[in-house]
């Protein structure tokens, strides 16, 4: 049985913050966020708004796009580098806050692989037949975990959520995954305490070390190998040309990391979707709204082949190559 996307959603806060706004709080420009970034817009949540609330909203879309009902959900996965708690699982909270009342519910953690992650383990269970409904959500909350007195850091990311629906389908679907992982490095891109290593206390606030810590320029070497290498070997995998994807979606995290990417890859640029510029690295999210307002838009059509592929903490990095149902 093949695993299909049969509806799509996403959901963003109103609030939106610009390179400007950035300049008033941190040392730092418009200029310089634009050039070497690509980024000129990122969303923030209210303060009352955690990563589940924006999922649940993603979600509703994606089932009224599916047309079913939350009942119909046999199961949930979150993908969240900003969940509402350690425990329980953000995915928990979307069950309940959406009434998919028949659904188990659980997370997987693989920072802006997330998504990627968890699409691939969700088709695995259809392929199985154990579930026949499954919610895949990407949801993000970072403004809350990002040190805007950190100027390395805090004009990269946003907040928002995508989801998907799977289902088995008779038309397309999910043709194969690629999911990687190299831990050893780890402390590249961290929040390094509130877990087991580093527990809360007063010097771990004092050292703002509840916040995202990143060696910029080391992940961004990662990014650009990783990005050309997951797509050639996930075309491979599948025995498709380049030539043959119709659109490839990257994890959104820079403009010049896809661009050094893309030209690496030969692959024409105006079939590789971006949207960063709107809302900066959403992390988890990213790859899912991107996705979600490419169909929407009418760029990507039923029977295209597209490409998802994504890379982020952990160090974490995964594909997936999809023909696409709708
Ligand atoms: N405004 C102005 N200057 C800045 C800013 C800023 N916001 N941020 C850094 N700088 C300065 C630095 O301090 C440095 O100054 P110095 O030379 O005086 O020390 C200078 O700009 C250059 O810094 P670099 O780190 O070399 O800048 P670079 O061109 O590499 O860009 C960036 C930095 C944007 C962080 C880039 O390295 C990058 O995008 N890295 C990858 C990020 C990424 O993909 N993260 C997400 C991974 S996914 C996940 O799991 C969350």
């Amino acid at each position: 049985m093949r695993a299909g996307i049969i509806g799509s959603g996403a959901y963003v806060p109103k609030k939106i913050i610009s390179n400007f706004d950035l300049e008033k709080i941190v040392d730092t420009s418009n200029q310089w966020i634009s050039e070497r970034t690509g980024i000129l817009y990122r969303r923030k949540a209210d303060d009352n708004i955690c990563s589940s609330d924006l999922g649940a909203e993603a979600a509703k879309i994606a089932l009224k796009n599916a047309n079913l009902n939350p009942e119909d959900i046999d199961l949930i996965i979150a993908a969240s580098s900003s969940p509402d708690r350690i425990f329980p699982a953000t995915a928990c909270l979307i069950q309940n806050k959406i009434g998919a009342k028949n659904a188990a519910a659980f997370d997987i953690q693989a920072a802006c692989t997330g998504f990627i992650y968890a699409v691939t383990t969700a088709a695995q269970y259809i392929s199985t037949g154990l579930y026949k409904n499954i919610l895949v959500v990407g949801c993000e909350v970072l403004s809350k975990i990002t040190d805007f007195k950190d100027r390395n850091t805090c004009v990269l990311f946003g907040d928002g959520a995508g989801a998907v629906i799977l289902s088995e389908v008779d038309y397309g679907g999910i043709i194969t995954n690629i999911l990687g992982a190299d831990g050893s490095g780890s402390e590249l891109l961290e929040l390094p305490a509130g877990g087991t290593s580093e527990p809360a206390s007063f010097d771990t606030v004092k050292e703002r070390k509840h916040y995202i810590k990143m060696r910029g320029c080391e992940v961004f070497k990662f990014a650009v190998r990783v990005l050309e290498d997951c797509t050639r070997k996930i075309a491979e995998k599948a025995n498709v040309s380049l030539k043959d994807i119709d659109y490839i979606i990257p994890h959104q995290a820079n403009i010049r990391i896809i661009e050094a990417a893309i030209k690496r890859l030969e692959y024409p640029c105006e079939r590789v979707v971006v949207n960063l510029n709107k809302y900066g690295n959403m992390s988890s999210a990213s790859i899912p709204v991107a996705l979600h307002e490419a169909y929407q838009t009418g760029k990507i059509k039923r029977g295209h082949k597209i490409i998802l592929v994504g890379f982020g903490a952990g160090l974490t990095w995964g594909a997936n190559l999809i023909e696409w149902t709708l």
